[in-house]
């Protein structure tokens, strides 16, 4: 049952993606991600917490032999826009050598992945590749290209499926968009 609008701590959302959307976005990058990755043996790197939804749906659909570790930044905390500051609590899988495949939910400012990637490459993998479900405008000019990206889309704030709004939202299997942003802003 997918509600068409709904309140987060007094702020309303409405329906953005239905998860039969998302199911088939995820579909076609594990498609893409199984082709690429045919005869090796990723590590895929979740980037939590936002993305642990979408890993788990995307992990199930690869079907090939890999890795799994998870890689903790943080930089929103109870807001809406980045603090600037990238929280990262490091993972304890060596990825030294490794052909990483970091797992994103959203790119917004890409100051999340700025720090990600930077981290990554100084544990010298023998790859890095990025997947996103979703990016903002500001991710075509990152100098980080994103390998994968499930969808492009405007500067609006979203929940759901694994992301949300000062720790609320990340249950709901759909994604919803704030209602009430004024042009021009860019949350998230
Ligand atoms: C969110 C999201 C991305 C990042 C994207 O994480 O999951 O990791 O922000 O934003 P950016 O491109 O502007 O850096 P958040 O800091 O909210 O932590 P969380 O995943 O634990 O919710």
């Amino acid at each position: 049952m997918t509600a068409p609008e709904i309140d987060i701590h007094g702020k309303r959302f409405r329906l953005f993606m239905t998860r039969d959307e998302i199911a088939h976005i995820v579909a076609e990058l594990a498609n893409q991600i199984r082709r690429d990755y045919a005869g090796k043996h990723p590590l895929c790197l979740i980037v939590l917490k936002g993305a642990i939804i979408f890993a788990a749906d995307l992990l199930r659909q690869l079907a090939i032999p890999c890795s799994v570790e998870t890689i903790r930044a943080r930089s929103y905390g109870t807001e809406m826009t980045s603090s600037g500051t990238v929280q990262i609590e490091p993972p304890i899988l060596e990825l030294r050598g490794r052909e990483v495949l970091l797992i994103e939910d959203i790119v917004d400012t890409g100051l999340t992945l700025r720090a990600l990637v930077r981290f990554i490459e100084e544990h010298q993998p023998a790859s890095l590749r990025i997947v996103a479900l979703l990016a903002k405008p500001a991710a075509r000019t990152l100098r980080v290209p994103l390998a994968y990206i499930g969808k492009e889309i405007p500067p609006v704030f979203v929940v759901g499926y694994g992301m949300d709004y000062a720790e609320a939202g990340r249950e709901l299997p759909d994604l919803y968009a704030l209602a009430d942003a004024t042009p021009g802003q860019s949350p998230q």
